[in-house]
């Protein structure tokens, strides 16, 4: 049984600057990023790369059409290495250019994974706290054709270094802030539940869960202390992906797939839609088994294991029900028969045997 790896080097430099520098960034490398991010702190390095703005190929999450817009844009291009600068849009992105050669449709290569190969060195900088994308070989995307996120999963899609700058952390609105931490905790969480869970991931996903519910107390007291948690928080993320990695995550990111592909919800805020219910579910099914571990270690932490950590995250983030963001009753069984469609991978790592019609009863619960 294979334990644990971890691919790519991991680097910290406190600014874009030190990491240009220190890898001699220039023309003949492709940055991908969204302009915000690259007009106040990439640009000033002067480093002359290629640049390739996401927005500029549509909104929110990565979809086959957007991709497929950039492929398309980059046809003929020829670059030495991939700088992925951003959230886990960017960063599934740039996983995907760093496979397709010359196919500018993202569909063919869920098609041909087997026949996947990278064809430029992909380093990763995440401007998130939550994806732990940087270390893992995985790339989501919303599959228009089919009405669901899929992950594309390749060994070649790993970064040969992941590059943790606490500078673009520190500058994260609040929002993004709160959901891309909280998906981070959720990789913790649900990587830590997994039956591939080992020593090794556990020691991550405990580290990663303990440095973010201490962070939260002291955000959920004062919102000006993200600055200074900062390092801490991309350090946990980074934990969490590594864990997530190796053990996967379960049934809260299956469910989240359908509902935040049809409502464009935000992963993170996706997630949390289901989070404490799933937690609650596998508490009901087998409450002495690993979720009692789980609920220890929250102990550890806060007061009220799940129920205390039901109570901190809505310090850090409002949930809404799945309703407020347009979904129906009719959405609950084409979303469960869905996930049950289209989710096996990640449903095989849930804590507890998961079916169809709990499935259901979770989304009906989360509706209103
Ligand atoms: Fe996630």
């Amino acid at each position: 049984m294979k334990l644990f790896q971890v691919v790519p080097e991991i680097h910290r430099f406190e600014k874009f600057r030190d990491f240009a520098e220190a890898f001699s960034l220039g023309a003949e490398d492709l940055i991908i990023t969204n302009r915000y991010i690259y007009e106040p702190v990439i640009s000033e390095c002067g480093c002359g790369c290629m640049t390739l703005f996401q927005e500029e190929y549509g909104s929110s999450e990565p979809s086959d059409v957007m991709i497929n817009g950039m492929l398309r844009a980059l046809s003929g291009k020829k670059f030495r290495r991939i700088i992925a600068v951003g959230g886990g849009t960017v960063i599934d992105i740039a996983k995907v250019i760093a496979v397709a050669g010359e196919e500018t449709d993202v569909n063919r290569l869920f098609e041909n994974v087997s026949g996947l190969k990278r064809n430029a060195e992909l380093f990763i900088v995440p401007t998130t706290c939550g994806t732990g994308s940087e270390v893992t070989d995985i790339s989501i995307v919303n599959r228009t054709a089919l009405g669901t996120k899929q992950g594309l999963v390749s060994r070649e899609l790993f970064a040969s270094h992941a590059v943790l700058i606490p500078e673009f952390i520190a500058t994260l609105p609040y929002k993004a802030f709160a959901a891309s931490t909280t998906d981070a905790l959720i990789h913790a969480v649900e990587s830590y539940l997994s039956p591939l869970a080992t020593g090794y991931t556990e020691m991550f996903s405990e580290k990663a869960m303990s440095l973010i519910i201490r962070g939260y107390k002291r955000v959920a007291e004062d919102k000006g202390s993200i600055a200074e948690c900062a390092g801490d928080f991309l350090t946990a993320s980074n934990y969490a992906g590594i864990a997530f990695g190796n053990a996967g995550c379960g049934t809260v990111h299956a469910m989240s797939y359908a509902f935040g592909g049809k409502y464009h919800v935000a992963h993170g805020e996706s997630n949390y839609q289901f989070f404490i219910p799933v937690l609650r579910f596998y508490k009901s099914k087998s409450p002495d088994g690993k979720i009692k571990r789980l609920e220890e270690l929250l102990c550890s932490e806060l007061d009220g294991g799940i129920k205390g950590l039901e109570e901190l995250l809505g310090r850090i983030m409002d949930r809404k029900p799945m309703s407020a963001y347009g979904a129906t009753e009719a959405d609950v069984a084409d979303f469960a028969e869905s996930t049950v469609k289209n989710q096996q991978r990640l449903l095989g790592r849930s804590c507890v045997p998961i079916c169809e019609e709990d499935i259901r009863g979770i989304y009906a619960a989360c509706l209103r």
